[in-house]
């Protein structure tokens, strides 16, 4: 196992129902480290560029829209094999397919307004990091 670092996004849905101490708990309990972490209002190029990779999908302008619909917290999360490990506690993208105990399973109030966001590989969690977070701002 090697130590990790993984980028998250709790999403506007859940910053609007105030349910970041809960989403916390669960990575802290599951064992990563909240090792940096700040709330933002992002922009709509912000936004567009973070999601970039998506933009040739039919989502992509519903997803730009939502996530520009009030405060995120972006952080980064380390430990043991965090970025799979993160994917796990985050559960399926949809929270219809999500298992029971993942955030999405009990948070998330649909496929868009999901809560979270989570670093697919350990190659785009150093992009996303970097994208949001500078070196000096990461407290191991
Ligand atoms: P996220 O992990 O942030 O990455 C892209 C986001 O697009 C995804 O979570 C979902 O919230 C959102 N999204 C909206 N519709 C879809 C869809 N049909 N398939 C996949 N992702 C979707």
């Amino acid at each position: 196992m090697s130590v990790e670092k993984t980028l998250s996004i709790i999403k506007p849905d859940a910053t609007k129902r105030n349910i970041t101490g809960l989403i916390n708990a669960k990575f802290e309990n599951a064992g990563l480290k909240i090792i940096a972490q700040k709330r933002l209002q992002l922009t709509r190029s912000i936004a567009e560029k973070f999601y970039e990779i998506h933009k040739d999908r039919p989502f992509y302008n519903d997803l730009v829209n939502f996530m520009i619909s009030g405060p995120v917290v972006v952080q980064v999360l380390e430990g043991n094999n965090a970025v799979k490990l993160n994917r796990n506690i985050m559960g399926a993208t949809n929270p219809e397919d999500a298992e029971e105990g993942t955030i999405r399973k009990e948070f998330a109030e649909s496929i868009e307004a999901n809560s979270v966001h989570g670093s697919d590989s350990f190659e785009n969690a150093k992009t996303e990091i970097s994208f949001f977070f500078a070196k000096i701002e990461l407290i191991v």
